[in-house]
């Protein structure tokens, strides 16, 4: 739970993010047009809420199945170090295979789990991050498609959390102490 007092304040709204979803979903189609081999992956938690969206407005037949990485723990700073918290319960060798992210920082969590499902053989990956903050990289890694570009303010909503909270908000706003 956290420990300061503070507001959040609206940056990208449920509409907004809608018709975003609507638009990358168009585009992923089309990358993997003709497929019956999709397995769309989740990172939890932060992915849960964007990857339910995205999927239901994916016009593809595909399998769903999730990870857990975590770097964050309940700090605002990131470890650096991934930890791999739940893997796959399926094999990708051979199979198509969409990363699903809600934001990349550092870039630490997306660049290592990538690594760790390509050394699985997948015949194809690519990965989606919904937000992207590029002012915070630290690793030489970018997702293939973002939804938004943001600011390095510290965001919270639409499956991201402070602190384990907030993330039920349907809009993405930023975290302002008082
Ligand atoms: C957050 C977020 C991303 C990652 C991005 O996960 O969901 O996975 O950090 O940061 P990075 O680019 O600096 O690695 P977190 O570790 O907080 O776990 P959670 O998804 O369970 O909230």
């Amino acid at each position: 739970m956290p420990e300061r007092p503070y507001v959040i304040d609206e940056l990208i709204s449920a509409k907004t993010i809608a018709a975003r979803i609507e638009d990358l979903s168009r585009e992923i189609a089309e990358e993997f047009a003709g497929t019956d081999k999709l397995i769309v992956v989740g990172l939890l938690r932060g992915s849960f809420v964007f990857i339910a969206d995205l999927v239901r407005e994916l016009d593809l037949p595909i399998e769903v199945d999730f990870l857990e990485a975590s770097s964050y723990g309940d700090g605002m700073e990131s470890s650096r170090e991934v930890r791999i918290l739940k893997d796959l319960r399926g094999a990708i060798e051979g199979r198509d295979v969409l990363v699903v992210e809600d934001i990349v920082d550092t870039g630490y969590t997306l660049k290592h789990v990538s690594g760790l499902l390509r050394a699985r053989k997948p015949a194809r990956m690519k990965t989606i991050a919904l937000l992207n903050k590029q002012v915070r990289r630290e690793v030489d890694f970018n997702a293939d498609w973002v939804g938004f570009e943001i600011p390095d303010e510290f965001v919270v909503g639409y499956g991201i959390d402070f602190a384990q909270r907030n993330r039920d908000l349907p809009y993405i706003g930023t975290v302002r102490f008082t």
